[in-house]
């Protein structure tokens, strides 16, 4: 199950890709908002990292103007994983070497078809685990 959420200034995009999920049978659950009424991103991005952190949803996708403010919320909770993608490849790295659980677009700054290659390479690139789990397992800060 995969969730998706915006702020007002990714909530066309968020749209678009909610459809284009449902249409490759993707289960898909948007948790808001439903229009583009001016809202603050972090109440959407602690919204969507809280369903991942208690395990309501295994990975999820946040789209903000820039895709930043929405990364640094969803950041700020340790089970979450949220990674600021601006085209394929970087999503694929961010599912093969970060284990990323949540990824995180700009609707201003990358276009409808750049984005459904995102979240499709997302969704379907696994982790690779290996050497990758070791340093995945180190990003927690632990004082040393
Ligand atoms: C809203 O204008 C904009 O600041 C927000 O969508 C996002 O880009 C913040 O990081």
């Amino acid at each position: 199950m995969i969730a998706i959420a915006s702020d007002h200034a990714g909530v066309a995009l968020k749209a678009e890709l909610y459809r284009q999920l449902q249409d490759r049978g993707v289960e898909v659950e948007d948790l808001g908002p439903s229009d583009a009424t001016s809202v603050d991103y972090p109440d959407y991005a602690h919204l969507l990292a809280r369903a991942v952190a208690d395990g309501r949803i295994e990975r999820g996708i946040l789209i903000c103007g820039t895709g930043i403010g929405m990364s640094m919320a969803a950041n700020r909770h340790p089970a979450v994983r949220a990674a600021l993608c601006h085209d394929a490849y970087t999503a694929e790295m961010a599912r093969r070497h970060n284990d990323a659980n949540v990824l995180c677009i700009g609707e201003r700054t990358i276009g409808v078809g750049v984005a459904g290659q995102v979240v499709q390479v997302f969704v379907d690139t696994p982790f690779e685990g290996g050497r990758h789990q070791r340093r995945v397992a180190k990003i927690e800060w632990e004082e040393p």
